[in-house]
C-alpha cells in the first residue's frame, strides 16, 4: 500500500517536472540541427527502413559525422561569455528561468573537453557498431576489419568506439588479438591532399560556406530579439539578448548528451525551435549542400569511387586497387562533408510542389525534405545500400529434408538496386526510385552518376580552380588503396595490443 503510493506521488511529481514541450511530444534535441545528438529520423517519404521483401543488403557505404562531443573551443567561448553574464550581474529569475543563477557550463576537463566525445558519443558511435552488425551480418565475427576516417581526434574516436561495438559479439574481446579492427586516416581539413580525402571541400580553393552563414545569420536577426524579448519578463536585474538566445539554445541539444540535462530545452517554445531549426537548415543547405553550385563537387569523387565499388559487387576491387574493401564501407568525418553528398546524389531538393526548393531565405516551409536534424546531427550518417533481389518468399515455402532453402535475393539471377537512407531513414532519389522499397536499380544509378551527376557536378580540378596545381589528385583511391600517397594515409590497428593507445595524429 506505502510503495503503491509512493510510486503514484514519485509519478506525479515527473508529470509536474516535465517540460511543456516535451510533454505535447515534441523533443528540442531532435530539431536542434547539427547540435542534436543522435536519433533515427522519421520517415519522410513513407518508405520503411526494412529492407523490401525479397532483397538482402549485400553491401553497403556510410558516410558518418562524428558522434556526439562537446562544444568547438570557439562555441565555449559563447558558453563562458553567458556564464560570466549570468554571474555578474544581480538580478531574480522566474519560471523555467529559475536555474540560470546556479548554472554553470557542463565542462568540467577544459584540457580533454571542449572539442572531445561525450559519453553519450561514445555510446551513440558503439551503438552504430551492433546496429551495424546486426543490420547486416555481411562479415563473420573477429576478421580483421577496416574502417576509414578523416584525422581529427573526435573522428578516429568514432571510429574506434564503432569498431569496440562492431566487433564486440562472441568473446574476441578476452583476444584482443582476435578482435582486429584496422583504421586508415588521413589528413583533416587540409588542401594538399584534393579530392582524395574525406574533407574534400578544404581542397577545393573557390569553395566557400559562406552562403549559409550569411543565410543563417539573416534569419536568426529575424526571430532571436523576439525571443530575448519574451524570455527576459522572467528576468528581473539582467536584459538577455540575441547572442545569448544562439548560446541558450544550442545548450539544449548540448546539455542534453553530456549530461541529460533539459533545462535549456525547456525555456522556448516549440516555434522558436522550429526557427532555431530552420536556422541550421539555411547554414547546411547553403553552406555546404544543394544550395552551394561547389558543395556537390566536392563530394563527387567520393561518390564516384563508391559507385564503381557497388558496381562490381561486394569483395572486389576496382580500377588500380590493391586492397579489397570489405563489403560494408565505413568513413567517419564531420557534419560538412555530409551535405556535399546530397547534393552529389541529387535528393532532398526536389518536391513535386514547386516553389519548395531552393530554400526560403525568410520562412521555414514545412514541406521541406532537407532537414539538418535529420542529417547533420552528432552521429548522422548516409548509406547507400546495395540490395540484391529475387521474387518474395510466398507465404507458403516448401522444404526437402536435407536440402537448405536459399534466401530470395541470394541467387544468381537477383537484381541489384541502390537504395540511400539518411539517419536510417530511406530517402528517394527523384531522378531513379523505380525498384522495391523506392530504390534505383544499379545499373540505372551508374548511368546517373556517370551520365547527369558528372556534367552537372564532375570536375573537381577545374570546377575548384586547382587547373594550374600540378597533380592535385581529382579522384578517391583510398577505399582501394589504403597505402595511398595522394590521400597521404596511415594506418592504426586496434586491439593487436590494447596497450597501444589510439592515434592522435594532428592533435584536436
Ligand atoms: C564578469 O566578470 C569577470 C571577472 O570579474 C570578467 O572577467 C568578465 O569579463 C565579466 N563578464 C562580463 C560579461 O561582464
Ligand atoms: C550471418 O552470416 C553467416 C555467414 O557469414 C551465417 O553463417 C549466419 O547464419 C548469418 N547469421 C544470420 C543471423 O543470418
Ligand atoms: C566477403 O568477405 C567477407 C570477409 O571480409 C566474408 O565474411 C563474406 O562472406 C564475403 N561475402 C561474399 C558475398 O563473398
Ligand atoms: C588488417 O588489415 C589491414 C588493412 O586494413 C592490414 O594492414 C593488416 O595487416 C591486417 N592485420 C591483420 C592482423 O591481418
Ligand atoms: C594551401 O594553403 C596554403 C596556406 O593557406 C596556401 O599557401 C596554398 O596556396 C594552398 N594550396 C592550394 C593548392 O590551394
Ligand atoms: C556573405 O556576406 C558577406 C558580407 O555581406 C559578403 O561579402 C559575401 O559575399 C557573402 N557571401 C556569399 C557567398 O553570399
Ligand atoms: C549581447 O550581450 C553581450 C554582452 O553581454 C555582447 O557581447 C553581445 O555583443 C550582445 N549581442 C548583441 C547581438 O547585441
Ligand atoms: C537544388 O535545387 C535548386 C532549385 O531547383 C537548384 O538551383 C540547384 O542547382 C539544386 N542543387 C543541386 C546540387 O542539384
Ligand atoms: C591505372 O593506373 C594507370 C597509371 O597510373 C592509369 O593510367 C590508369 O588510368 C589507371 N586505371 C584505372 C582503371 O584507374
Ligand atoms: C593558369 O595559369 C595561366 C598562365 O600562368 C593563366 O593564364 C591562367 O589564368 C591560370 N588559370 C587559372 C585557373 O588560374
Ligand atoms: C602526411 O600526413 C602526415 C601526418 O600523418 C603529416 O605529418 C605529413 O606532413 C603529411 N604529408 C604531406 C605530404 O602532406
Amino acid at each position: 500500500m506505502l510503495s503503491l503510493s509512493l510510486a503514484v506521488l514519485s509519478a506525479a511529481c515527473l508529470v509536474a517536472l516535465a517540460s511543456e514541450v516535451f510533454e505535447r511530444g515534441f523533443n528540442p534535441a531532435h530539431h536542434s540541427g547539427g547540435a542534436s545528438p543522435y536519433f533515427e529520423a522519421p520517415t519522410q517519404f513513407d518508405i520503411s527502413p526494412e529492407t523490401p521483401a525479397g532483397c538482402i543488403v549485400d553491401q553497403a557505404a556510410y558516410i558518418v559525422r562524428h558522434a556526439s562531443r562537446y562544444p568547438e573551443p570557439s562555441s565555449f567561448v559563447g558558453w563562458q561569455a553567458l556564464y560570466n553574464k549570468l554571474q555578474n550581474a544581480t538580478y531574480t529569475a522566474n519560471g523555467n528561468l529559475a536555474f540560470l543563477p546556479s548554472w554553470v557550463p557542463p565542462v568540467d576537463d577544459l584540457a580533454h573537453e571542449p572539442l572531445f566525445l561525450s559519453a553519450t558519443g561514445a555510446r551513440e558511435a558503439f551503438q552504430l557498431g551492433t546496429e551495424l552488425r546486426k543490420r547486416y551480418n555481411l562479415t563473420k565475427g573477429g576478421e580483421n576489419f577496416t574502417v576509414w576516417s578523416a584525422g581529427q581526434q573526435r573522428c578516429i574516436d568514432t571510429a574506434t568506439h564503432w569498431l569496440r561495438g562492431y566487433l564486440g559479439q562472441g568473446d574476441y574481446l578476452a583476444s584482443p588479438n582476435e578482435n582486429r579492427g584496422t583504421i586508415v586516416f588521413m589528413p583533416d581539413s587540409v588542401n594538399t591532399t584534393g579530392a582524395d580525402s574525406l574533407t574534400a571541400s578544404a581542397a577545393c580553393p573557390l569553395y566557400t560556406g559562406e552562403g549559409g552563414t550569411n543565410a543563417s545569420n539573416a534569419f536568426r536577426a529575424t526571430y532571436q530579439n523576439g525571443i530575448a524579448k519574451r524570455i527576459n519578463q522572467f528576468l528581473d536585474g539582467l536584459e538577455l539578448n540575441a547572442t545569448d538566445v544562439g548560446v541558450m539554445q544550442d545548450l539544449c541539444g548540448y546539455s542534453f548528451h553530456i549530461n541529460g540535462d533539459r533545462r535549456f530545452c525547456d525555456i522556448f517554445q516549440e516555434h522558436e525551435w522550429i526557427d532555431y531549426e530552420y536556422a541550421s537548415d539555411l547554414n547546411y543547405y547553403y553552406g555546404s549542400g544543394p544550395g552551394n553550385p561547389l558543395a556537390g563537387t566536392t563530394a563527387f569523387p567520393w561518390l564516384q569511387a563508391i559507385t564503381q565499388l557497388l558496381v562490381a559487387g561486394p569483395n572486389r576491387t576496382v580500377g588500380n586497387g590493391s586492397f579489397v574493401p570489405p563489403p560494408l564501407i565505413m568513413g567517419f568525418t564531420h557534419d560538412n562533408d555530409l551535405p556535399p553528398v546530397v547534393a552529389a546524389l541529387g535528393i532532398m531538393n526536389s518536391s513535386s510542389d514547386e516553389d519548395v526548393y531552393p530554400l526560403s531565405l525568410t520562412t521555414p516551409d514545412s514541406r521541406r525534405t532537407f532537414r539538418s536534424s535529420y542529417l547533420v546531427s552528432f552521429l548522422g550518417n548516409i548509406a547507400l545500400e546495395r540490395l540484391s533481389c529475387e521474387t518474395p518468399m510466398e507465404s507458403t515455402v516448401k522444404h526437402v529434408a536435407g536440402q537448405l532453402n536459399p534466401v530470395p535475393g541470394t541467387g544468381r539471377n537477383a537484381r541489384k538496386f541502390v537504395r540511400v537512407r539518411a539517419n536510417d531513414a530511406p530517402v528517394p532519389i527523384p531522378a531513379c526510385m523505380s525498384g522495391p522499397g523506392s530504390s534505383c536499380p544499379l545499373a540505372d544509378f551508374e548511368a546517373y552518376v556517370k551520365g547527369p551527376q558528372a556534367t552537372l557536378l564532375g570536375d573537381f580540378v577545374q570546377k575548384c580552380g586547382l587547373a594550374n596545381v600540378t597533380n592535385d589528385p581529382d579522384t578517391v583511391d583510398f577505399y582501394v588503396n589504403i597505402n595511398s600517397k595522394a590521400a597521404n594515409t596511415s594506418i592504426f590497428m586496434l586491439g593487436v595490443d590494447p596497450q597501444v593507445g589510439e592515434p592522435n595524429p594532428f592533435g584536436s
